[in-house]
Formats: structure tokens, sequence, C-alpha cells
């Protein structure tokens, strides 16, 4: 029986690192340099803190959370960017240390104990950054006077921008669903393939797609659309292959109608590999229903979300 206080406590930290990694990326796409490495590094530890709380709400028997907690988007300089994220940082250590504080289950002690050592020292490089920041007096971009028009009408680079922003959350989208089935799926080699393979790709789909975004002058929108929360391994490899052909159509028709170059040759290398992605789903699918013949996919158990969270499975 699932402690509720235990639960809530954990989905809670899962929005909050959901609205971390928004958060950190989003300034990453607005810098260069070191710093945007420093950035997106941090970023993917908060990924494995999310994957932590998914693996510790499955124990308890519940699906993880895909929802984001409040997100601080702007700042006027990289320094402000930077000091905003350090602050985000010191309330992550008092609130996973007085988690720690609240449960009575050891290993649930030591997870909240460990996340918050992992904070403190993003506070600390956080601050360090943006002392850094500040001495250099870096700003966040996009800046006006270096928006590369390529010749284009504020018309044109406002339609390619569009565009891009509906990629943009095409793929942001695609992330969260396959974050979600990677936590949720019983076959520890699909997981590994939704996050480590399909899902890092599309993170950095959305990266390029994002810094295009801030090179044409505009700001990047960081919404996705709903996931589907189906749990089932032939579904999702359905639905998934229906995903990536849709984004494959998609940036197909957006390549046709794009007219700036830094525009398409972000969009244009994502195309390319979309085909892979539909590709590797379609050997997935294929694997999937050689290994389960001689059932039919209608005769197949229905897994519920309980039975399948129940335990780590590798
Ligand atoms: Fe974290
Ligand atoms: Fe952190
Ligand atoms: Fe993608
Ligand atoms: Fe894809």
């Amino acid at each position: 029986m699932a402690d509720p206080s235990v639960v809530a406590l954990l989905e809670e930290n899962m929005r909050e690192e959901h609205a971390a990694i928004a958060q950190y990326l989003y300034h990453a796409f607005r810098l260069q340099g070191d710093l945007r490495a420093d950035l997106e590094e941090i970023a993917r530890e908060e990924m494995r803190h999310l994957q932590w709380l998914a693996e510790a709400l499955a124990a308890e028997g519940r699906p993880p959370v895909m929802e984001r907690g409040d997100v601080t988007w702007e700042a006027s300089s990289a320094a402000e960017a930077l000091r905003l994220n350090a602050g985000l940082e010191e309330r992550a250590v008092a609130s996973y240390q007085q988690a720690a504080r609240a449960v009575s289950d050891p290993a649930l002690r030591l997870l909240f104990e460990r996340i918050a050592a992992d904070e403190r020292v993003h506070a600390r490089t956080f601050a360090e950054m943006a002392e850094l920041a500040e001495a250099m007096g870096l700003a966040l971009h996009p800046r006006p006077e270096e928006v590369k028009t390529a010749g284009l009408s504020a018309e044109e680079l406002a339609q390619d921008i569009a565009l891009l922003a509906a990629d943009l959350r095409l793929e942001y989208t695609v992330i969260l669903q396959y974050v979600y089935q990677a936590f949720v799926v019983k076959d520890c080699k699909l997981s590994r393939t939704l996050l480590e393979d399909q899902g890092q790709e599309s993170m950095k789909h959305m990266g390029w797609l994002a810094e295009a975004i801030v090179d044409l002058g505009s700001l990047p929108v960081l919404e996705a659309g709903p996931i589907n929360p189906a749990t089932d391994q032939e579904e999702i490899l359905v639905l998934n292959l229906r995903l990536e052909h849709e984004a494959h159509d998609q940036y197909a028709r957006h390549l046709e109608l794009l007219r700036h170059p830094r525009a398409r040759e972000a969009l244009g290398r994502i195309f390319e590999q979309e085909s892979f992605h539909i590709r590797q789903f379609a050997l997935l699918q294929e694997a999937s229903a050689g290994t389960a013949a001689p059932q039919r996919p209608s005769e197949w158990p229905r897994l519920t979300v309980g039975s399948l969270l129940g335990q780590r499975q590798w």
C-alpha cells in the first residue's frame, strides 16, 4: 500500500526537476561557449534525478509525473539567469533535506540525501558561473545587432520562426512521451533505447531548433503537447512509429517552406535523423512481434500501470 505522503513528495519533486531541466535548457539555448555546455551538463544531472524519482514512485506502484512545476524564464543578463538558477538549487537543497527527514524508509532517505548533495554542488556551480558571467558582462541571446536576416523581410523571418516553433513543440512532446515510456515500459532494452537513444536524440533536436530560433532573433517557447499514457509495449511501438512519421512528414513540409539557411540547415539534419528513428522503431516492432508469436496482439495480457511499475527491471 503506497504511502500518500511519500507519493506526494516524489510527485512534487518530479515536477520541480522537470521545471529545473526546462529552465536550464532555456538559458543554455540563449548562451554561447563553455557556459552553455556547463548548463547542459547540470540539466543532464537533473534528468538522472527525474529517473531516480520515477523509479521510487514505481516502487510505490505509481506512474511517473510528467507535468512541470513553475519555471522562471526571463532574466536581463546571463549573470541574472545564473543567479536565478542558483536560487532554485538552494531551494531544492532545503526541499530534499526536509524530504529526507520526513521519510522513515532508509532507501528513500538515502535517495533524498543523495539528490540534496548534488543540488548543493549545483548551487555552488551556478553561483560561480554567475560571477564569471558578471565579470565578462555576458548577455543572453538574441541581441538585435547580431541577428542574421539572410536578406529576408521581417515577415519572412517571422514565418520561418513560426515553423521552427511548431517543430520545437513536437520535439518537446516526443521527449516527454519517450521519457515517460522509458520509465514505465517493462523491457529494459526498449527502455534504454527510448531514453538513451531516441530521447536523447530528440533532446538534441529540440536544442538545434531552439538555437536556430535564437539565431533568427526570437525566443524559443518550451511548451509540449499532451502525451499518451499507454504502457503496453505493442501500443507504445505503434504510437512511436506514428509520432516519428508525423515528425518526418511535418519536417518535409517545413523544409519546402523554410527560407533562412540557418533554419534549413538545422531542420535538414533533424529530418534525416527522423528517417533512422522510423527504421529503428519499425525493427523493434518486427522483433517484438517475432518474440510474441504465436499470440495475436488482441490476446496479449493487458498490463496496468501498477503491474508494470512494481519493480525495477534491470
Ligand atoms: Fe535535481
Ligand atoms: Fe540541481
Ligand atoms: Fe526529433
Ligand atoms: Fe524522432
